[in-house]
């Protein structure tokens, strides 16, 4: 039916690069073929982004993914991707949790790092390891930067926001999801989000999409007065894109 109303405009991400996202199909639990990661990737640059860089995970048991692992897939989809004349840019790195076989690999200097000598560290989600502070070090030692995914995610800092002060405050950037603001997560992972939002703590947003459930929940989100909020209180801080350029 004609319409009087002129449709609203979507608002956009405040930045062009997303730095966390599981869009490389075949090694992990994310897009299952590049189809799937097109439709995913579709989904993103509606909301602004046209820059990507793919973070597969790698983890014990579960996606014992290494350097050539990756980069054998990434080439794979990039063929494809080349393919699909969409104006888009892609890189390749890793989420790392921190585990055995991580560490292994950090101590052969098997690391597949961010653009600018970052890399994305994920914790384990049960409890911090008790050698935490020294595995950051030791990355730190290597001329890494690492970012930790999600803090948010994980429930023991809630009772714990002195860990985040001594974290943030030796070096390691934290990155949170949207899909925390927006609930996905719970509770105590938006609460968490929201402190360190008020602290000046986040210095990365990010998608750490999967799955269509994953881009529909922030499509819907960053169209809100909530998000509006969060996106002007994080004006001039994120850093998304200077990790591009
Ligand atoms: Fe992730």
């Amino acid at each position: 039916m004609f319409s009087f109303f002129k449709k609203r405009e979507k608002i956009k991400l405040p930045y062009t690069t997303d730095i966390h996202s599981h869009m490389l199909p075949g090694v992990d639990h994310g897009a299952a073929n590049a189809d799937h990661a097109l439709e995913l990737i579709k989904a993103q640059m509606e909301m602004g982004i046209n820059r990507f860089i793919l973070t597969p995970h790698i983890t014990k048991s579960t996606f014992e993914n290494t350097p050539e692992t990756i980069n054998a897939a990434f080439g794979s989809f990039m063929s494809v991707a080349n393919g699909w004349g969409i104006d888009v840019d892609f890189r390749v790195s890793a989420e790392y949790r921190i585990d055995e076989f991580s560490i292994a690999q950090f101590e052969e200097d098997r690391i597949l790092p961010m653009p600018k000598a970052h890399i994305l560290l994920e914790n384990a989600y049960q409890q911090e390891r008790l050698d935490l502070e020294r595995i950051l070090f030791d990355i730190q030692l290597k001329n890494l930067t690492p970012i930790m995914a999600h803090p948010e995610r994980f429930s023991y800092y809630a009772a714990r926001k002195d860990r985040y002060i001594q974290l943030h405050g030796a070096g390691v950037l934290f990155q949170v999801n949207l899909l925390s603001f927006a609930g996905y997560f719970g509770k105590t992972a938006r609460h968490n989000a929201e402190w360190l939002l008020e602290h000046n703590f986040i210095d990365f947003l990010g998608s750490d999409i999967h799955h269509m459930e994953h881009a529909g929940v922030i499509s819907e989100y960053i169209q809100s007065k909530d998000f509006r909020k969060i996106a002007s209180r994080l004006e001039g801080r994120l850093l998304n894109d200077s990790l591009w350029d």
